[in-house]
């Protein structure tokens, strides 16, 4: 057997989230009942995890003079985060935007003035490729920083059939020029552009089905749509999905943000992969959900957005997480409603205002994070077999991590066995 290439070793606490059922996330009492290794490490072959225990059971014969040794005592060894839910690429910022939130406007009334997301799409089509890239990358260092190792990045703010693609193409780019993990997702159908504002939302769906989409066939594997008052009426989203699933896409919804419009219901009634936000489902809407997905449709919750829109309605985290219902926790970085790339702040917020544990935001926002992209195979957990995508924490155990609020706990980041 050759020799480890990477050894963390000594670590406090080794978060596994290892043993899961592999045919859905993690749900109810299982998600936060996964076990901790105490003294333990994880090796490394490569790019791959081969062996994760206790020191005890450490192979010394496996460790060799190219074996690189990460001392972790004190620390607690974790899967890199997965960020399930972003708008990576666009241009300009909406800082006066704020401004006038700060003063009372709400979010849908500056959406319905001509600002808000069309105020981006407007800085996004006048961008360059170039400076959208640019753009992306610096972002994406900074996730990295924060222990982001996979990342979801959706397309949105062109809105039209040259833009949109530029986005996924800047997208899929910037994750060929760094070590972070780029899963781009479709949300071309994120509100409607004014070329259609005559026309309405019926017609800018089906321009996408019929311009854009078969293009971005073996591109993306995601659509996404949001679906709310001033965006995609529920009959449309509905089409839409029922239509880009025909094509050969897995779906994903906004939906339940600002209203409860039964978006996420008919969303799992598709086999959605995700419904993301749900501040507006109800528990017992919930329930049927995970009922009739069978537990395979995950509730991505995004506690920076409510906070950040000074709404006081956040999702109902325990009472999903009781009925039975996956969920993941993602930032939704974007410049309108989260300009935030701190995913640890969003696993506090979801402890403090959603009810979660440390133990199940931990794992919201690792193994079940990465089933609402598709990615449970490669990463999400330290198990043999998986990407060596793992974090070393500045932190003793799982409750410092979102009590420290706002702090980056992240000391070292190791993506495919690389030290980044
Ligand atoms: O997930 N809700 C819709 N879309 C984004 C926000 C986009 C924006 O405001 O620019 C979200 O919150
Ligand atoms: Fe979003």
């Amino acid at each position: 057997l050759s020799p480890y290439t990477l050894v963390i070793q000594h670590a406090a606490q080794v978060l596994t989230l290892a043993g899961g059922p592999t045919d859905r996330p993690l749900a109810g009492d299982a998600l936060g009942n996964w076990a901790v290794i105490e003294d333990g490490y994880v090796a490394c072959l490569g790019p791959t995890i081969v062996a994760v225990g206790r020191m005890s059971e450490l192979t010394p014969a496996r460790i060799g003079p190219g074996t690189r040794l990460i001392n972790a005592t004190g620390c607690v060894v974790m899967p890199g985060v997965v960020e399930c839910h972003t708008h990576l690429v666009f241009g300009g910022n909406r800082a006066s935007e704020f401004e006038r939130k700060l003063r009372g406007e709400s979010y849908l009334d500056i959406l319905a003035g001509g600002g808000g997301i069309l105020s981006t799409v407007r800085a996004t089509r006048a961008a360059s490729e170039a400076e959208l890239l640019a753009n992306a990358l610096q972002h994406l260092e900074g996730f990295r920083r924060y222990g982001v190792t996979t990342l979801e990045a959706k397309s949105g703010y062109g809105l039209d059939r040259d833009t949109e693609l530029r986005l996924v193409r800047v997208a899929r780019e910037a994750g060929h020029q760094q070590p972070v993990r780029v899963v781009p997702t479709f949300l071309g159908a994120h509100v409607v552009p004014p070329e259609f504002k005559a026309a309405g939302p019926r017609a800018y769906v089906d321009f996408i089905l019929r311009e854009v989409l078969p293009d971005l066939k073996g591109q993306v594997a995601f659509v996404d749509v949001f679906c709310e008052e001033g965006a995609f009426p529920l009959a449309v989203a509905r089409y839409y999905l029922e239509q880009a699933r025909k094509m050969g896409f897995r779906l994903k919804i906004h939906a339940e943000q600002l209203h409860d419009l039964g978006g996420c219901e008919m969303a799992a009634s598709l086999g959605a992969l995700s419904v993301d936000h749900c501040d507006y489902l109800t528990p017992a809407a919930a329930a049927r959900l995970g009922q009739q997905s069978q537990g395979r449709t995950v509730a991505v919750l995004l506690p920076l957005v409510p906070l950040f829109l000074r709404q006081e309605k956040f999702a109902a985290g325990r009472e999903f997480i009781d009925a039975g219902l996956p969920v993941a926790l993602s930032t939704d970085f974007n410049p309108g409603s989260c300009p935030s790339k701190n995913v640890w702040l969003s696993l506090s917020v979801a402890c403090l205002k959603m009810g979660f544990t440390p133990k199940e935001a931990v794992a919201a926002v690792t193994l079940n994070a990465a089933w609402a992209i598709g990615q449970q195979r490669n990463c999400g957990s330290l198990e043999p077999g998986k990407q060596a995508d793992v974090l070393v924490l500045r932190r003793a155990s799982i409750a410092e991590i979102p009590y420290w609020l706002g702090e980056n706990p992240v000391r070292d980041v190791v993506i495919g066995g690389c030290l980044c």
